[in-house]
């Protein structure tokens, strides 16, 4: 509770060097979403993930939410089992396309967002000072347990929209930010198209990543439980 406690107190001190206008840097913006020449450029953090050969980047969106586990039994022996994940989708691609210090912030961004996500008022600002606030859409998975990226609030239609399956997988560099209470952060993924992707887009890198991690152990654990993360997830698609 003290960590906590101390890295929202250092988060909201950087707050208060945030630009407080909208557009800090007085150029007109936003571009149209989805554009694929509007993210151009954009470098994505360098990992051990395969590359996206031959794609083109669409939307770079931040999550902030829950990954969700289950535990059959509160027993020291049993491991904590996936089920799922919940996240809304934040626009970071269009506002960081056009920002000099993107490659700066695209380290730090996740820890700070997550830090700040459970004090609503405090993320929404944050997020509007910076120009990350509008949505994207929604992370979730389908009954059948599909990780599915849906940019519902993308237009004009088609909706794009990822069906993944993962593809490849990195743990998350030792330096990422460990979470709310130092759960740990969850691994980077390549997720590709799992079958009816839509509108342009086919190929999603989960990576920043902050938080999220379950417990070792059942030990003491709900038969469900959900645990904040924060991930930046950058959404590729053919060129044309
Ligand atoms: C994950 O947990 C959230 C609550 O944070 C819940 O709304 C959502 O339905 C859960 N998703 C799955 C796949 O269990
Ligand atoms: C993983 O992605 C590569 C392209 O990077 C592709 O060639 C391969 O078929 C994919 N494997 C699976 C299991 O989807």
């Amino acid at each position: 509770m003290f960590a906590k406690t101390l890295t929202v107190a250092l988060c909201a001190i950087s707050l208060l060097t945030l630009p407080t206008s909208a557009s800090p840097w007085g150029k007109p913006w936003p571009k149209p979403r989805g554009d694929p020449t509007t993210l151009s450029r954009l470098v994505m953090p360098s990992s051990t993930l395969p590359p996206p050969t031959g794609l083109v980047l669409k939307f770079v969106g931040l999550g902030i939410g829950t990954q969700n586990y289950t535990c059959a039994t509160p027993s020291s022996i049993a491991v904590p089992a996936s089920d799922g994940a919940l996240a809304t989708l934040y626009d970071l691609g269009t506002r960081l396309n056009t920002d000099p210090m993107a490659t700066w912030k695209i380290g730090s961004l996740s820890g700070l967002a997550l830090s700040l996500s459970s004090y609503t008022n405090i993320l929404d600002v944050y997020l509007q000072s910076q120009g990350y606030s509008r949505v994207l859409g929604k992370h979730f998975f389908t009954s059948a347990m599909v990780p599915t990226f849906s940019l519902l609030d993308v237009l004009p239609p088609p909706i794009p929209q990822v069906n993944g399956k993962k593809n490849a997988t990195m743990a998350a560099p030792a330096n990422s930010c460990p979470g709310q209470d130092n759960e740990g952060a969850v691994p980077w993924l390549y997720l590709t198209d799992n079958g009816g992707s839509t509108g342009g887009v086919n190929t999603v890198y989960r990576i920043e990543t902050a938080g999220g991690q379950p417990p070792a152990t059942c030990d003491e654990m709900d038969a469900t439980f959900t645990v904040p993360y924060a991930a930046q997830y950058w959404i590729y698609g053919p060129a044309s």
